[in-house]
């Protein structure tokens, strides 16, 4: 795997060998000489740091670019800064509108002959860095044992998609309750039974039962925040609070991949409750990303 874009460019052995390298102690300095460039198109806590953190790790020097400051595809085509950058980077992790401006990145970067892999830091379509952290949270608590069921409510968005597809590929169970219009399609649908057993809701409270996970995220995600107020009212009744919480397994843990917005898709309550385990996840955003670029460094696990 050169480029990293969602998470099923890792086969499910590959996640696994990733998730046991997020684990190693003394990594080996794979990114010693070597910088990385970091770009973002949009705002990023988490992800910038913990990539920054990991690249620092690894012996490496990350270099962060945000908002504006590139212009991709305004002040230069994107084909344009992914071959710029890939004269000076290793690796390029990207933060992105359109999804399609990775593959075009990506694809212009091969063109060119270059070895730099760009790697996806989220985009309108997927969040494959943040399903790693997620899969190594689940992976700490339950392991990957077939049954365990993950209930993702709210918006089909980005992280739903690349949780689910991660989640289908380790053989958990997952159901999404998102409100009627806010469900993944039918050809999406198909395409994730076909990866394992998965069902929609538009009652999250039938979506919950019995969960071992329960997720949120944002309802109105990055470049869609002028549908905030309509969504507010499209999402009443999807909010994970302790009564939605009270359908999921009594060993229920909550997930969230932040920021979080109290009163909205979480409760405050919930957040802050012995099941929730959001700040190991967002910890697991460093340990994932050190695994993810062992991994595309070429390093694998002792077995
Ligand atoms: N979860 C996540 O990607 O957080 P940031 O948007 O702060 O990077
Ligand atoms: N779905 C959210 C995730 C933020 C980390 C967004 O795209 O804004």
């Amino acid at each position: 795997m050169k480029h990293f874009l969602e998470i099923d460019d890792l086969s499910k052995e590959e996640i696994a060998e990733v998730l046991d390298l997020s684990e190693l102690v003394a990594p080996p300095r794979v990114l010693s000489d070597m910088s990385v460039g970091l770009v973002f198109e949009k705002p990023s806590l988490r992800t910038r740091n913990s990539s920054e953190a990991a690249v620092y790790q690894l012996g490496g020097l990350p270099v962060s670019m945000v908002s504006g400051e590139v212009g991709i595809d305004k002040r230069e085509s994107a084909e344009d800064v992914a071959r710029t950058l890939a004269s000076y980077h290793g690796f390029i992790g990207a933060r992105v509108f359109a999804h399609s401006t990775l593959g075009r990145m990506a694809k212009a970067i091969d063109a060119a002959g270059s070895e730099t892999g760009i790697i996806n830091l989220l985009s309108d379509h997927s969040h494959p860095c943040q399903a790693l952290a997620d899969l190594a949270t689940i992976r700490n608590h339950f392991g990957f044992r077939p049954g365990v069921k993950v209930a993702f409510i709210g918006d089909s968005n980005n992280v739903a998609r690349s949780l689910t597809i991660g989640c289908l590929m380790m053989g958990l169970v997952v159901a999404v309750g998102s409100p009627e219009s806010y469900g993944f399609d039918d050809a999406e649908r198909a395409r994730f039974q076909a990866l394992g057993s998965v069902t929609f809701f538009s009652d999250p409270g039938r979506a919950v039962d019995g969960a071992q996970v329960v997720y949120t995220d944002v309802w109105a995600s990055m470049g869609k925040e002028e549908e905030h107020q309509q969504r507010l009212r499209d999402f009443v009744g999807f909010t994970v609070d302790s009564d939605l919480m009270s359908r999921a397994s009594e060993d229920a843990i909550v997930m969230h991949c932040l920021p979080a917005h109290d009163g909205e898709e979480i409760s405050r309550e919930v957040l802050e409750s012995a099941a929730s385990v959001v700040w190991e996840q967002a910890r697991n955003r460093m340990n994932v990303m050190r695994g993810l670029f062992l991994f595309m460094s070429g390093v694998r696990p002792r077995s």
